[in-house]
């Protein structure tokens, strides 16, 4: 037994850092192996509300092993404040953090970058990034001659590095910038790092080796995912997605655990869909619906606060997803949020140029074009948040979630029904129910 996998199969902010503590209880280890500080994990216990950007969300409960490893973008202002503010709060990191040496830094020319290309583009070319500096970090990742790791931080020569790469981006930002003025200077970033080096040395391991070791003691790891499936690099809705491989496939070069030890893929998804920045969105709801789930889900982002766009369940891009991360069991989130609504709907067809087509099309063009066939399913009024078994759910809820388990092909263990850990039903009837593949 080693890897149990969260991933999130829409657009982000699925409830990936809910489940993650959730499930800790059980584990050993807990590792986010991509992206950056572009994540926003929220893990709600009792009254204290965890907004997570960079640490694993298996750092409230106060017993595993959080790794934060090679395949994530650190930005460490962002984490140091995250040790911090836990700290404040009564949880201390120390011991229970390790942090890959081999990780790429977010230095501040990416944030730089970031900002400037989402002001040099605009209306619907416009990815709408989280401006972390997250696709400039992975860029130069991919590039190599600029790139700065963790490890770099630790290294005596780091000053020079630091002038060497200020003295080759800064004409190329100036470039960019137009009239604008760019505040980067090397001292000041040298300065800055020496202060992080002090604070992050003490975290920083070769997490890749401890990871394999950890595997071979069969310890119980559980892979947290950050972003969504669609917002995959190679696999999404290019190129209006995150820029690493943010479904399941990312997990093994993200972390170094080969894909063999990856034994269990729990696939993340609300029972509507959500997309925040920009980006073809089929389901997307432009009307009271849209905005009555934004109000009742509280759909605004947790790293950034902006509005999230809100859908109807889109089955279609959910199988895809399902099937491109070997999903093994859903967790279907937010079930509470429906309630109240006449009649819910879930799509599960496209319409692509006249035609029903019932695949995601790979192109983000292609889906921009298409319509969404619905089916349309009887609401319920009931408010959920108290529900703790399938059989508290009133019948149309339940046949919403059958509906969408037959669609998607996969049988839910999870219906999360509030924010809170005690929220959640857990489906015991998974292993009894054997007619939906
Ligand atoms: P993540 O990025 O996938 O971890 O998700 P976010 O934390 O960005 O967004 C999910 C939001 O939904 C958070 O504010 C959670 O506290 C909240 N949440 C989680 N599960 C439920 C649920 O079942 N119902 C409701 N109403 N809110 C939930
Ligand atoms: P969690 O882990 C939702 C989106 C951004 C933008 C695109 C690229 O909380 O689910 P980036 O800053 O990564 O270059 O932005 O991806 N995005 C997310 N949307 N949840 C996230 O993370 C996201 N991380 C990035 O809004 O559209
Ligand atoms: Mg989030």
């Amino acid at each position: 037994m080693a890897g149990t996998c969260i991933i999130g199969l829409q657009w982000g902010d699925e409830a990936k850092g809910k489940l993650v503590d959730l499930l800790t209880k059980d584990m050993d280890v807990v590792v986010r192996y991509q992206g950056g500080a572009n994540a926003g994990h929220t893990v709600v216990v009792g009254d204290a509300v965890y907004k997570l950007h960079h640490l694993p969300s298996g750092i409230i409960n106060g017993r595993v092993l959080n790794i934060v490893a090679a395949g994530v973008v650190v930005h460490p202002e962002t984490i140091l404040r995250e040790i911090r503010s836990l700290a404040e709060r009564g949880i201390d990191v120390r011991g229970r953090l390790l942090l890959s040496d081999r990780a790429h830094v977010v230095m501040p020319w990416h944030l730089i970058e970031d900002q400037l290309w989402n002001l040099a583009v605009s209306g619907e070319n416009n990815i709408g990034t989280t401006l972390r500096g997250i696709g400039p970090c992975y860029r130069d990742k991919v590039g190599r001659s600029y790139a700065v790791r963790v490890g770099d931080l630790l290294r005596s020569d780091f000053p020079n590095r630091i002038r060497e790469i200020v003295a080759a981006r800064l004409p190329v930002l100036r470039a960019m910038a137009g009239s604008q003025p760019v505040d980067l200077d090397a001292d000041t970033i040298i300065e800055e790092f020496a202060a992080f080096q002090k604070e992050l040395r003490p975290f920083v391991v070769d997490t890749t080796r401890v990871l394999l070791d950890l595997v071979e003691q069969d310890k119980r790891i559980l892979f947290e995912g950050a972003q969504g499936s669609l917002l995959d690099i190679d696999h999404g809705t290019f190129p209006f997605v995150t820029s690493s491989n943010s479904s399941g496939v990312g997990i093994s070069a993200g972390s170094g655990v080969a894909a063999k030890w990856l034994t269990k893929m729990i696939g993340v998804c609300k029972c509507y869909s959500t997309r925040v920045g920009g980006g073809p969105f089929p389901t997307e709801l432009l009307d009271e619906i849209g905005e009555q789930i934004r109000t009742k889900g509280r759909e605004y982002g947790t790293t950034t606060g902006r509005p999230r766009r809100c859908g109807w369940f889109d089955a279609v891009a959910v199988r895809y997803t399902r099937r491109l991360g070997g999903i093994d069991r859903l967790a279907l989130m937010m079930l509470d949020v429906l309630s109240g609504l006449p009649e819910v709907k879930i799509c599960v067809a496209y319409e692509l140029d006249g035609e029903r087509i019932d695949y995601f099309p790979g192109s983000a063009e292609a889906l921009r074009r298409v319509k969404p066939i619905y089916e349309t399913m009887p609401g319920w009024q009931e408010e959920l948040t108290d529900a703790r078994d399938l059989d508290d759910l009133p019948v149309a809820a339940l046949n919403y979630i059958r509906r969408i388990e037959t669609l998607v092909g996969c049988r839910a263990e999870f219906v999360s029904v509030g924010p809170d850990r005690a929220q959640t039903i857990i489906c015991d009837d998974v292993a009894a129910v054997a007619n939906v593949t």
